[in-house]
């Protein structure tokens, strides 16, 4: 699913977010990315999402080369990711259920089955009764659900999720972790930063620990 050859990305000259990176995460696999502030971990997200371009080597996502993608391959590419952010990035002026529908809209997906799906992906995690609350009704992890249901809308092949449960407490962190699990057992490949280290040791998975932009331990 994900082969990085090399990769490095620097913003100044000698001054490396990522260096010499190679690894490889298979189909279906859940893995966590952890490492220090500064490390490198929100870095190789936003260039596994394609927003930014890697500066040498390669990275490979599902058989797309990322150096290379043309501006029109970059949206199709994009279709088959979901990202999921540490402040959930809700529309504050729009439902639960618009706020799922409306990336489906953004695909173009006809709004009868943008529907549809919004609801399937809701009960799914939990919220189908919420439908018609506003964000600022709900709970840091009912928010942090919608923003799961969101980006599952579209059932992507590769779910990344930069710091998801940094604004929750331990329960919720844990319940969302739970949730994260359940995505990848349906065959979703999850890739997840977090330097909650303890909540790393209670979901045990594959764990790559980044330091200075170098993997540093994989475990
Ligand atoms: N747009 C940018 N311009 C210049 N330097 C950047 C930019 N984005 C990131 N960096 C640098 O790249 C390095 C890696 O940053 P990154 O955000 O990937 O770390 P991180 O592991 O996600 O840290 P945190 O745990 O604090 O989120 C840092 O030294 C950072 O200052
Ligand atoms: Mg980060």
């Amino acid at each position: 699913m994900i082969e990085a050859h090399k990769l490095s990305k620097f913003y100044s000259r000698g001054l490396y977010a990522l260096r010499d990176l190679s690894l490889s995460v298979g189909k279906g696999e859940f893995v966590f990315l952890t490492g220090p502030s500064g490390a490198g971990k929100s870095t190789l997200l936003r260039l596994l999402l394609r927003q930014e371009r890697p500066s040498e080597g390669d990275l490979i996502v599902n058989g797309h080369n990322l150096s290379t993608l043309s501006r029109r391959d970059v949206q199709e590419y994009r279709r088959g990711i979901g990202f999921v952010f540490q402040d959930f990035k809700l529309i504050a002026s729009r439902t639960v259920l618009e706020n799922v529908t409306f990336v489906l809209e953004v695909l173009g997906v006809p709004p009868a089955q943008q529907r549809r799906r919004a609801f399937q992906v809701l009960k799914w995690v939990g919220l189908q009764h919420r439908v018609n609350a506003y964000p600022r009704d709900l709970s840091g992890g009912e928010q942090q659900r919608i923003a799961i249901a969101r980006a599952l809308a579209n059932d992507p092949l590769l779910l990344l999720a930069d710091e998801p449960t940094g604004n929750l407490d331990p329960d919720l962190s844990l319940e969302i972790m739970n949730l994260l699990r359940e995505v990848n057992a349906g065959g979703t490949t999850v890739l997840v930063a977090t330097h909650d280290r303890e909540l790393i040791r209670l979901v045990g998975r594959r764990t790559i620990t980044l330091d200075q932009g170098r993997i540093v331990e994989e475990a």
